[in-house]
């Protein structure tokens, strides 16, 4: 069965095609960063207005790449995001499986980050199997999310952990704005950070742990959430207190600044996943979101799951950040929002796990 998946929630129009809810036949991603990076950050009425005009060309370009496919069935992302954004893409997904005679799936974003280890392309031997990888762990770690989900089957989510401000992403983002870096973050920082020699020692920056029986937990363990607003301040005192950003980049010193902060968040992440990993016995640790793509919080998670005897399942690079081969895929198996009732669905900006 050929899914066409289609994705607009931010900053890219994508479209792709997937068989079976493994094998991505096609992925098409357009992707606005350039028409963002001048305001750092994504403005929704530009982002709106670039889907409307990239849309119907990914679309065909997806089903131009997999010419020997017939779409079975259309799977769009109706939430979270942006809403102008997502409804550029919920509208032309409608107006496909129409013209189609196919079923239309609405899919979560977020859920769909998590499906993303299990995509693989034709030639790629077989990696694990969805089902089979359960009861996982699921780290969603984005630019809009970093929340811990224990999954005792496919298709069921418990959160167990997340922030209780900022995403991990918008931590790099914000930081990297701070010191004058430009969007997106995190790629800047994760390079720019391996220019650090070692020399000087790492700052100390906070580590994000929340403290027990704060009413942001909502009731979940603060071993397993994390907050990135401390260590924000933190790093804007540092500047503050060094002449600036400018002056810390006259004397060499960013390298140092942004290792130390992102060896600050990786920590957080890696030691609240240890915790949320001694809560039960898993399969797996599921990691997806364009934050996965951080070459050290790879690294480290490699060990804490080598470690705990856990495999760790991540994306190739190419589906880490949004595509709409997730959202293909992860329709294959999930089909909550399907049927007459997808037609009349609206978007759902702020969705999460259900
Ligand atoms: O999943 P994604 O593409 O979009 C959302 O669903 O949010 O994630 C985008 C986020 C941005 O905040 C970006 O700075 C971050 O992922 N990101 C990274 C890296 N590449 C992208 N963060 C840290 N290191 C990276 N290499
Ligand atoms: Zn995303």
């Amino acid at each position: 069965m050929n899914i066409l998946g289609i994705e607009t929630s931010c900053d890219e129009t994508a479209a792709a095609i997937v068989k079976d809810g493994r094998t991505v036949l096609s992925n098409v991603v357009y992707t606005q960063i350039p028409l963002h990076v001048p305001y750092g950050g994504v403005v929704p009425e530009i982002a709106s207005r670039a889907h409307v005009e990239k849309i119907s060309q990914v679309i065909r370009e997806a089903i131009a790449a997999a010419p020997s496919a017939t779409v079975d069935a259309v799977a769009v992302t109706y939430g979270p995001g942006l809403s102008p954004a997502l409804v550029v893409g919920l509208n032309a997904a409608k107006g496909l499986a129409k013209s189609l005679n196919v079923p239309l799936i609405g899919i979560n974003h977020i859920e769909a980050h998590l499906h993303t280890p299990f995509l693989m392309e034709e030639g790629d031997e077989a990696g694990p199997d969805p089902l089979g990888s359960m009861p996982a762990l699921g780290l969603a770690i984005s630019g809009g999310h970093t929340t811990w989900v224990d999954m005792p089957e496919y298709g069921t989510y418990n959160v167990v952990g997340q922030t209780l401000d900022d995403a991990a992403g918008e931590a790099f983002d914000k930081a990297a704005k701070l010191l004058g870096l430009g969007y997106p973050g995190g790629p800047k920082i994760d390079k720019i950070a391996k220019e650090y020699s070692g020399g000087a020692p790492l700052i100390p920056f906070p580590k994000g742990r929340p403290r027990e029986g704060v009413t942001a937990l909502a009731g979940l363990p603060a071993e397993c959430c994390v907050s990135f607003s401390g260590l924000k301040t933190a790093l804007l005192r540092y500047v503050q207190q060094n002449g600036g950003a400018e002056a810390l980049a006259a004397a060499g010193e960013i390298p140092r600044v942004v290792a130390s902060y992102q060896e600050a968040i990786v920590q957080a992440v890696a030691e609240r996943t240890r915790a949320a990993l001694r809560r039960r016995g898993y399969r797996a640790l599921i990691v997806g979101g364009g934050v996965s793509l951080n070459s050290r919080l790879r690294e480290v998670l490699g060990g804490t799951c080598r470690k705990a005897g856990v495999p760790l399942l991540m994306a190739k690079p190419k589906f880490c950040g949004d595509n709409g081969a997730m959202i293909a895929a992860l329709a294959y198996y999930r089909r909550n929002k399907s049927g007459a009732a997808a037609m009349s669905l609206d978007v759902s900006p702020s969705l999460d796990f259900e």
